[in-house]
């Protein structure tokens, strides 16, 4: 294999984005992985993908025969741009499919769930077990009124009980939303409110790094607005002291206890709500992704197989948080539908100690890890010394997501934690898709260190100028898909309208055109028709591995009452990917004493408003932003800034072009 790295080559034509990266190291699958995959070749791929092209629908309906059907569908797609039906008239539980139809099977008394508590207190659910669970939830959410299509939301950490409250949501018909533990009261209170939510479940406290953050506690805030909650439940994890509200809040342990462990999963139609997430976009407003049934199911089931190779005797461990997108299709759903056994783990990667997820995987025999490359550059930062204390022999595939990998740490990923000997799969997906898009299949695909490769089989995808002409090989352009898929969401809840704009109203449907899928992300195509992801082109940012909108925050900062103006923008960081800076001018007349003091109030404020997550790294004071004539602000020459490049570009609609001056110095304070 090649280990030359060229130096950058870029290649620009006007209204494209350069693109700077020139990896050349290549990764053919060993034969020894090979031989056992399920495709364990590049012919037996290219088979698939031209037999995929030939009748894409006719793909994805082999696909679906793999789940278990109530009723069989009539139409495999109905496609009513921008909106799309998958495999309509057919019935089918998605808790079924993840659990029931594995209990006639040697499966029954398979693991389906390995959690390890922060504290070190291990649970193993098999699949009768998770079962028996899960209709106990079901009964008991049914006995608190909740009925098919009710919304019902999850505030929780990374404990069992998550898992069974969406397999237990999902199987009674309620759609649920669930609401990542690191978000604010305000945002919970938000996200509730937008989807209207009936129910919450909750527990007193999480434990993180030792300690315990009062989730129950900050639920109540946000409890005292929210008029669509009629009853909460709460889970008891730490048994910390919290308020129980008399005739609303229930233990979950206490109704559980009390509830059949019988209940019989309804057939419910392919296109019924399954879940909501929301994710960030453009505006100060969240977005509710609503994905459905049976297409959502088909999609994620069919490439949890593919490319993570799933086998019978795996042990697969997504660190994913539950409150993400990878955490429902990759931590429960994908995995579940596949009878696999999930490795769950509550807590902080560095405690006790730096290798704690080193430990997890000696102990546990852990053959699949899957994470985000931010994970990645910190074990590269706490040294290679934390895994080298254990032995990883149990690993055979690793898997990232969440953001481009840069190819150092790639190669770390590669010899130090897979000793050189597992392939790695970089995913390309995001929260509208649903399940991945983009990925190599281990036991097929030559790999190259910072690229996602190609589209999967029965996925199509392409790389064009904003006029919709294809890029040429190695120009830089805009991502589109330009085939429906059965996992892509099917609107944004309660404003279809945005739905519209924001996905499709790029590359709108025409005389001519099919209309496209805009991602949102910049791309280029290599020589060889592997897909490497620049970055977002809109304001969204992506902050170590989790999705913010810019502005969003700005937003944040705009309600501390000393605040006229911001704007967020993103600087490249070590670690995190992008790190944020805030630039803020004050309202007139409001007397700064100590700035460094106003600076840590402003992030604390944004802590508040939104979650950690959201802080600011920077925040820097200006007496006014840059501005085009028409009044936006003109983040790309603020991003400049902070990147630490010249600041070029046309400045030509620039109004105060003082303010530049006056922002640069201002780093110094
Ligand atoms: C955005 C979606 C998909 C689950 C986690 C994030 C970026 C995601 C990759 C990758 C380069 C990636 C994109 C995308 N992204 N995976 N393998 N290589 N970039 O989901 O929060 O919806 O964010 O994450 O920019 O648009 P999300």
């Amino acid at each position: 294999m090649a280990t030359r790295k060229r130096p950058a080559s870029t290649t620009t034509t006007p209204g494209s984005i350069a693109s700077v990266m020139q990896e050349d190291r290549r990764f053919p699958p060993s034969n020894e992985f090979a031989s056992h995959a399920h495709i364990g070749s590049a012919r037996a791929l290219r088979a698939l993908h031209d037999h995929a092209a030939q009748d894409v629908v006719a793909y994805w309906e082999e696909q679906a025969r793999e789940l278990a059907w109530f009723a069989p569908w009539k139409k495999p797609l109905v496609w009513k741009h921008p909106h799309a039906q998958w495999f309509v008239g057919g019935t089918t539980n998605v808790a079924m499919n993840c659990l029931d139809r594995h209990l006639g099977t040697w499966r029954r008394t398979k693991a389906a769930l390995i959690w390890e508590g922060e504290p070190g207190d291990v649970r193993t659910l098999t699949y009768q077990q998770l079962h028996t669970e899960v209709c106990r939830a079901a009964n008991v959410l049914e006995q608190l009124g909740v009925q098919r299509g009710d919304v019902v939301a999850i505030y929780m950490g990374m404990v069992p009980e998550t898992v069974i409250a969406m397999l237990a949501c999902a199987r009674i018909g309620a759609t649920h939303n669930v609401i990542f533990g690191g978000f604010s009261s305000d945002a919970l209170r938000d996200r509730i409110n937008d989807s209207s939510a009936k129910l919450l479940i909750t527990q007193d406290g999480a434990w993180r790094r030792g300690e315990t953050i009062p989730l129950k506690a900050a639920a109540d805030v946000a409890l005292k607005k929210t008029p669509s909650i009629r009853n909460v439940l709460v889970v008891q994890r730490t048994a910390e002291k919290c308020a129980m509200k008399s005739g609303r809040d229930h233990w979950w342990h206490l109704r559980l206890q009390a509830a059949d462990a019988r209940h019989e999963p309804p057939a419910l139609p392919s296109e019924h709500p399954l879940f909501i997430l929301y994710t960030s976009g453009s505006t100060g407003k969240p977005k509710g992704i609503l994905h459905t049934t049976g297409g959502y199911l088909t999609q994620v089931a069919s490439t949890t197989k593919m490319v993570f190779d799933l086998r019978d005797d795996d042990v697969y461990f997504c660190t994913a948080d539950v409150g993400w997108i990878t955490g429902h299709s990759y931590v429960v759903y994908g995995p579940l539908a596949n009878g696999a056994t999930i490795l769950m783990y509550e807590g902080a990667p560095n405690w006790p100690e730096s290798d704690r997820v080193w430990d997890l995987i000696e102990r546990h025999h852990v053959s699949i890890f899957y994470t985000a490359p931010t994970a990645i550059r910190s074990f590269m930062k706490w040294g290679e010394s934390w895994p080298r204390k254990h032995d990883l022999s149990s690993l055979r595939l690793l898997g990232t997501v969440g953001e481009p990998i840069n190819p150092e740490a790639w190669m770390w990923y590669h010899d130090v934690i897979g000793g050189g000997r597992c392939p790695i799969v970089d995913t390309w997906w995001q929260t509208e898709t649903g399940a991945i898009m983009i990925s190599p299949v281990p036991g097929a695909t030559v790999t190259k260190p910072g690229t996602a490769t190609k589209p999967l089989p029965g996925i199509s995808v392409d790389v064009v100028h904003a006029d919709g002409t294809p890029c040429k090989a190695n120009v830089g352009g805009l991502l589109v898909v330009t085939h429906p898929w059965p996992s892509m969401a099917r609107t944004i809840v309660g404003d279809d309208e945005r739905y519209r704009e924001t996905y499709w109203g790029m590359f709108p449907k025409t005389r001519t055109s099919a209309g496209w899928y805009f991602t949102g992300d910049g791309a280029r195509k290599d020589r060889d028709g592997y897909i490497w992801i620049i970055g977002r082109v809109d304001d969204v940012v992506n902050v170590s591995g989790h999705r913010l909108g810019t502005a969003e925050i700005e937003s944040a900062l705009v309600s501390h009452p000393m605040v006229a103006e911001a704007a967020v923008v993103a600087r490249p960081d070590a670690i995190k990917g992008n790190a944020l800076v805030a630039f803020v001018s004050l309202k007139t007349g409001a007397r700064i004493k100590n700035l460094p003091a106003l600076k840590q109030e402003l992030r604390t404020h944004v802590g508040k408003e939104i979650g950690q997550i959201a802080k600011p790294d920077d925040v820097r004071f200006s007496e006014s932003l840059p501005k085009t004539r028409s009044g936006k602000i003109m983040r790309r020459l603020l991003r400049e800034l902070v990147s630490g490049a010249a600041v070029m570009g046309d400045m030509t609609t620039l109004e105060d072009f003082s303010v530049l001056e006056k922002l640069r110095s201002s780093d110094e304070d």
